[in-house]
């Protein structure tokens, strides 16, 4: 099989590279990377000369680009990870996340239609959902209506409505699936879980927004990788599958204490900060649609998942060191005046 790989740079991209090249060597896989400020070859090092891995360097928003990549490489599967991820940047700046998220996101939908792609897998998030109240025992599930919050939430729910519209009007082969909050090794230290692990171990605070008890539904970034390989495989085109993780509710603040502790540290390294506009209050996942059908489920616990995180950052400080200086000190400043 040949896939297409957009935004396998980042985070969750990267990690899904390295899952897919080391348990199907057979396929072919190109990775179609912007390299935008969280985009880092180095996370992919041990799979550069790997002869059925190849990267391109371009923006999915690029038509010509995207169409030739799809013919020339006679690609059977598109995975579509690219995007502006961050929601405190896309309060700060929304324009990036409408042209990549939802003009990116139709380009690459344009090509796939034109060459007859089999299989359009679009990555997307719980934040389409909007927000639920603290007391809530309500999960979203596959029938839950969209309320997008943010601008990066507003982004990927137009995305989300394209890619259906183009299963209904054109019969493209899509799936979509709409996961939880992702951690683990190569998370672009801007987001919660690993902001902490490196301001701590730099000895800096932590800043936590508002009161603290916001929930999110944690999910260890290689279940994620298993369950894009399961709609992959086994999916019904046209169907979303939700994905989640196994975490009880846990509070941000109550994660940024696990962290400490793990580490060993204490609480004097917590710094309560002006809250995100619009801060959604909880996310919470029912994930049974992809486990009856597909047989999918999480493995990592997550006390587990989060130690094995926090050990891949001590071991690692060369490479969140390097990101956190140049232009990720710019973002700091600008967004926690610190
Ligand atoms: P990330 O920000 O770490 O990586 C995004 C990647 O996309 C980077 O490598 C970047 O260079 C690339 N990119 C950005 N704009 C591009 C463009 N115009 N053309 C080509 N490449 C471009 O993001 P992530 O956290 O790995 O998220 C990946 C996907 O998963 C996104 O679609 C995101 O919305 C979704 N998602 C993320 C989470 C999470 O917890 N991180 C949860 C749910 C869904
Ligand atoms: O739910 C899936 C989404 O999860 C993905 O679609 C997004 O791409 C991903 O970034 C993530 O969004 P969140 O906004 O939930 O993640 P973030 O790590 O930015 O924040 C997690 C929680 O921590 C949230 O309640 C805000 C809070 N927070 C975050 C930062 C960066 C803080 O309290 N302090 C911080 O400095």
């Amino acid at each position: 099989m040949n896939l297409l790989v957009t935004g396998g740079a980042g985070f969750i991209g990267s990690n899904f590279v390295l899952y897919w090249l080391k348990k199907y060597p057979e396929d072919m896989l190109v990775n179609l990377d912007k390299l935008t400020y969280a985009g880092n070859p180095e996370n992919l090092k041990s799979v550069e000369n790997n002869p059925n891995y190849k990267f391109v360097k371009g923006d999915i928003c690029d038509a010509k680009l995207v169409n030739k990549l799809m013919k020339d490489e006679s690609i059977d599967v598109v995975v579509h990870f690219a995007a502006e991820s961050h929601v405190d940047r896309s309060i700060l700046d929304p324009s990036p996340f409408i042209k990549t998220n939802i003009v990116g996101t139709y380009t690459l939908l344009e090509a796939a239609l034109k060459n007859k792609i089999k299989r359009f897998h679009h990555i997307s998030t719980d934040e389409v959902f909007g927000s639920l109240s603290l007391d809530s025992k309500e999960k979203f599930n596959e029938k839950t209506p969209y309320n997008p919050r943010s601008p990066y939430a507003a982004s990927k729910a137009s995305a989300d409505h394209l890619v259906r519209a183009y299963y209904q009007t054109y019969n493209l082969p899509v799936t979509i699936s709409n996961c939880s909050n992702n951690f683990g090794p190569y998370h672009f230290p801007e987001k919660l879980i690993p902001l902490a692990i490196t301001n701590i171990l730099e000895g800096k605070k932590v800043p936590i927004y508002g009161d603290g008890l916001y929930v999110r539904d944690w999910l260890f970034v290689e279940d994620h990788c298993t369950a894009i390989d399961a709609i992959i495989h086994k999916g019904r085109t046209g169907e979303t599958y939700l994905i989640g993780g196994m975490t009880e509710e846990i509070s941000n603040i109550d994660i940024v204490r696990k962290i400490l502790n793990i580490i060993g540290k204490d609480e004097s390294q917590i710094e309560f900060v002006k809250d995100r506009p619009g801060h959604d209050r909880k996310y919470s996942v029912d994930w049974s649609k992809i486990n009856k059908e597909l047989g999918w489920h999480p493995k990592h616990d997550f006390d587990e998942a989060l130690k094995l995180t926090v050990e891949w950052y001590v071991k690692n400080q060369e490479w969140w060191k390097k990101i956190k200086t140049g232009e990720y000190l710019n973002y700091y400043k600008r967004q926690y005046n610190r």
